[in-house]
């Protein structure tokens, strides 16, 4: 067959993704190549999923392991990477036990199910509404498209789950007015990633918490995007030293491999029961030997410091470049969850970045997002920074 990849995928896959420009086929650290043999620096991590590089050998070796010991066993069974991994997850969010699925939405369709159950358990079926944000967004699957409170996602797909309500982000008092006594939960990204990375003013967390526990709403955090390191602590909402009572994770989490998973603790935790819910590759030993290499990796070669180091770096070599270079309005972030926004439309600066050897996504029509492996280093950015003033000079 002659016919280019493009070419290809156009007429056997559907056409739910934008034509891409380039076709990856490998990828080593923080970089891929194309089918043409060109590299490019990976400043978007497959959307923070690649944390630690491509083909990390940690995780390469563990998946390796794996599948010559054990790829997978159903839910009747019990499995010792799954256990292992949940010990693992509530050592770093205290008093926890997980569900484990496949994708961050899956995870949040769980929370969504697991905070429904709770409240028709503790008050009855009254009691069910589910309050989340504006700009929201957690995932594709219909529960969680009914969370993600952005309509243009939702436009088409309507009759929606009955029963969620959106507040503006950031917005304690709008919060604080929908928390009735018809609501069971509040789920909440402590960073909105997709909307552009937006950052809740301090206290706004803390004071969801406070209003949660105050009237016996249980908090959920959708940490898919924020969490596992990506902000420089395990989780965005330690920033705030707040604990929801239910965290939901996945990007980052298989090191590559698809997988999510649902913490909850306390009451929260007890609300499903056998039977409640499932999922048949949920737990799967490769994906949890890729998760435990990845924490391993985390804390071995003590990561969330230079989250945090690179990110305080590039965030501030992001804003000189903004004093010299007036198209860049507004840098925003934290960690390695960054932002900025463009007097110029995105997508070309984007485009333009890639043809010079650079990954970045234009995440809204005016703002770039960064998500880059942990591991990046100062050297690589600077790069990146050259090219990005020369771009925007030139748009
Ligand atoms: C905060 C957040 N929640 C949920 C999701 C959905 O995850 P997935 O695409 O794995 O279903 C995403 C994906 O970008 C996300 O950023």
């Amino acid at each position: 067959m002659s016919d280019t990849w493009a070419e290809r995928a156009s007429r056997a896959l559907l056409e739910n993704y934008y034509p891409a420009r380039l076709t990856l086929v490998r990828g080593e650290g923080c970089r891929v190549f194309d089918d043409a043999g060109l590299s490019y620096l990976d400043l978007i991590g497959g959307i923070a999923v690649n944390s630690l590089g491509h083909c990390h050998p940690a995780i390469v070796r563990a998946i390796r392991e794996q599948c010559g010991t054990l790829m997978h066993v159903s839910n009747l069974y019990r499995n010792p990477w799954s256990v292992r991994l949940a010990e693992e997850l509530a050592a770093r969010v205290p008093g926890t036990r997980a569900f484990f699925c496949n994708s961050g939405a899956e995870a949040n369709e769980a929370a969504i199910k697991l905070v429904r159950r709770h409240a028709h358990l503790k008050f009855g079926a009254a009691r069910h509404v589910i309050i989340s944000a504006e700009a929201s967004f957690h995932g594709r699957t219909f529960a969680a498209l009914t969370a993600t409170g952005q309509p243009k996602y939702r436009e088409g797909f309507e009759p929606l789950v009955p029963g969620f309500r959106y507040v503006p982000f950031g917005d304690l008092a709008a919060l604080e007015a929908a928390v009735t006594g018809e609501v069971c939960a509040v789920l909440l990204e402590p960073i909105q990633g997709e909307s552009g990375v937006r950052v809740p003013p301090q206290g706004y967390l803390a004071g969801a918490a406070k209003l949660c526990a105050e009237r016996g709403a249980l908090l959920v955090f959708d940490e898919v995007q924020t969490g596992l390191g990506r902000t420089g602590t395990f989780l965005a909402c330690e920033a705030e030293g707040v604990l929801p009572d239910v965290v939901t994770l996945s990007k980052s989490l298989g090191g590559g491999i698809p997988l999510g998973a649902m913490l909850a603790r306390g009451e929260a935790a007890r609300a499903f029961v056998p039977g409640s819910h499932a999922s048949t590759f949920g737990g799967n030993p490769v994906a949890c030997a890729a998760a435990l290499a990845f924490l391993e990796t985390l804390d071995a070669d003590k990561l969330l410091d230079r989250v945090r180091e690179t990110g305080d770096w590039f965030m501030d070599a992001l804003r000189r470049l903004a004093t010299l270079q007036p198209k860049i309005t507004g840098v925003r972030g934290r960690g390695l969850l960054i932002a900025v926004d463009l007097a110029v439309p995105a997508k070309p600066v984007a485009l333009a970045a890639e043809a010079r050897g650079y990954l970045v996504n234009a995440v809204q029509e005016n703002s770039l997002r960064f998500a880059p492996p942990f591991i990046v280093t100062r050297e690589e950015l600077t790069g990146f920074l050259a090219v990005l003033e020369e771009i925007l000079h030139q748009e």
